[in-house]
């Protein structure tokens, strides 16, 4: 039985942190599809790692900005602007900037 309420323990503490973005666009297959042209080996596990990244390093000091918030040129000045204030580095820079502006583009409905 103490094994039993253990287990739920942790699993209730996995759901809560996946759950700590509410909103936040999650990339599917389509986005996959979108931003292939710009970036041709791109994946959805590293879409998914790129939004991950971002939730870890960017929720510091202000709320997510929605990826629709801003046209990708504008991520990507963004992001470099913000990289020393999140001590990125150059994959993480990366990661994070592919997720926002690929899914800034994704058509909204
Ligand atoms: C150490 C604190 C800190 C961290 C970490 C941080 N930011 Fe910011 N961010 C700020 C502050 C302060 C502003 C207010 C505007 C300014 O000073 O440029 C801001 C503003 C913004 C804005 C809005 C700019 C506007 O025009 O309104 C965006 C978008 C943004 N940050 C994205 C990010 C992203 C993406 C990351 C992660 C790579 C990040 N921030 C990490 C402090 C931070």
């Amino acid at each position: 039985m103490a094994t039993r309420l253990r287990f739920l323990h942790v699993a209730g503490a996995a759901a809560l942190l996946t759950a700590c973005a509410p909103g936040l666009a999650v990339p599917a297959d389509a986005d996959v599809t979108r931003g292939r042209p710009a970036h041709p080996d791109l994946t959805l596990d590293e879409l998914n790692q790129g939004r991950s990244k971002y939730v870890a390093k960017c929720a510091g000091c202000h709320h997510l900005y929605s990826p629709a918030a801003l046209e990708p040129e504008s991520w990507r000045g963004m992001v470099a602007e913000m990289r020393d204030r999140s001590n990125l580095t150059d994959a993480e820079e990366q990661a994070i900037l592919t997720y926002l502006t690929v899914m800034s583009t994704r058509p909204q409905g």
